[in-house]
């Protein structure tokens, strides 16, 4: 078999492993076996890639250890990527709650790394297949096959960069978590999250506000989100019910409130001294559309003019409205999630430079690590942060 031997070999040519590529000194392999790099940031963002996020912090983090990720983050922030970006030249916009998208296309993005990665003198091997991976006398041996040819790549560190579980049609394989058992590295519980949610038949009467979207609040476990809530066939979705998922778990209750900051059992009670002819529905189209307000009168026994309800009923419309009590079946899984929560448990892993405290020279970065972000470009960020903090100290 033919042998390469690299200071180097970086397993996974996406968003972590790009990044440490670019700044690890010496021979550099990456190896991935998509035929492109970087598929995740090619379709991120709905194309135009949300590749970080203005408010970075590490409470915006979900890990067993809330303060593993603050070195990475706090020594390669959003404002050196932003940097990064300006440098290249690609334009973009801030859209939202600090999120930073390109104005054209994410492939701005993959480009700049892959440009960024040939500067440092990285090799990148695609359709690259890995084998059967050995550690002894100081070095790690790994068997990579590409276009049918065996080669033994021989390197002093090896990078763990293959990402989660989510999106298999994408290529991800959880390899990462295989990696990390063999060599004796904890894994906390891996689970879909920023997913949307699933409500078997109890929600089959909304299926017709499928694709209506309102900006409302989604609180689960405590953590509330203030974003869009968007109705599909198959249950509820949108950031703030993506946010949700990250912190909700099978059996639990998630409350939305579909006008947050106004009382609407007050509110309701108000307008009956003023309109107290109209139908309730059509009164509350001044804070829901009109097609939620009619269906959700119809899931609570039927729309009525509100001078024939009891300031009572009022008020337990308007609870229903503002703390609407679901309890999700289930989420979409893996096949739609846009990361996994959970994986390598941090304490396996120095937070300065990402290298295993046992194994000298394994390093694991990016998805991988348990460290998930809220949906917002902070996922992005981690993988930077985390792919910086190795390859520099690589
Ligand atoms: P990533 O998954 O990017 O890369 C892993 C690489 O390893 C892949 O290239 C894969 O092919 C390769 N690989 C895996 N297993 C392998 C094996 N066994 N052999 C060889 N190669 C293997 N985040 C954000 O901040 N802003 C956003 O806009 C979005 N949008 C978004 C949309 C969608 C649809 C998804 C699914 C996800 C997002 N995300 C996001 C999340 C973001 O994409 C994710 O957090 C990062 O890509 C993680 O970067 P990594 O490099 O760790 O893994």
């Amino acid at each position: 078999m033919k042998e390469t031997r690299v200071d180097t070999l970086i397993l996974g040519a996406g968003a972590a492993g790009m990044m440490c590529a670019a700044h690890s000194g010496g021979r550099t392999l990456v190896v991935d076996h998509a035929k492109a790099p970087g598929e995740k940031i090619r379709i991120s963002g709905g194309g135009r890639c949300n590749f970080t996020n203005l408010h970075t912090a590490p409470d915006r983090f979900l890990s067993r250890n809330p303060h593993f990720a603050k070195s990475a983050l706090s020594r390669y922030t959003q404002w050196d990527f932003l940097d990064l970006v300006q440098r290249h030249g690609i334009p973009w916009h801030e859209k939202t709650l600090g999120q930073l998208f390109c104005d054209d296309s994410a492939r701005d993005i993959i480009d700049m790394l892959t440009d960024e990665m040939a500067k440092a003198g990285a090799e990148l091997w695609l359709r690259t297949d890995i084998g059967e991976i050995a550690h002894r006398d100081g070095a790690f041996h790994v068997t990579l096959t590409r276009e049918g040819r065996e080669t033994q790549a021989v390197a002093r560190n090896l990078v763990v960069a293959t990402g989660g579980k989510s999106i298999p049609k994408m290529g991800a394989t959880g390899r990462a978590y295989a990696i990390a058992e063999q060599f004796g590295l904890a894994l906390t519980e891996t689970r879909p999250a920023l997913v949307p949610f699933t409500f078997g038949d109890s929600l089959a009467d909304l299926k017709a506000l499928s694709g209506l979207s309102v900006m409302g609040r989604a609180t689960a476990n405590g953590t509330v989100f203030d974003e869009a809530i968007l109705f599909t066939h198959r249950g509820l979705s949108g950031p703030a019910i993506l946010q949700a998922s990250s912190y909700w778990r099978e059996g639990d209750e998630i409350t939305l409130d579909l006008a947050p900051g106004t009382d609407l059992g007050q509110w309701l009670s108000h307008e009956k001294k003023e309109r107290g002819r109209r139908q309730i529905a059509t009164v509350l189209e001044a804070h829901l559309p009109a097609r939620l307000a009619t269906e959700m009168m119809a899931r609570m026994g039927g729309d009525a003019r509100l001078a024939d309800q009891s300031d009572k009923r009022l008020t337990e419309i308007g609870h229903a409205l503002n703390a609407w009590t679901l309890k999700p079946t289930a989420t979409e899984g893996y096949r739609t999630a846009e990361v996994t929560l959970g994986g390598i448990d941090t304490d396996a892993l120095s937070s300065r430079t990402m290298m295993a405290q046992t194994v000298p020279g394994l390093y694991v970065i990016g998805e991988a690590v348990d460290v998930t972000g809220w949906l917002g470009g902070y996922n992005f960020q981690w993988a930077w942060s985390s792919g910086w903090a190795a390859g520099t100290a690589i």
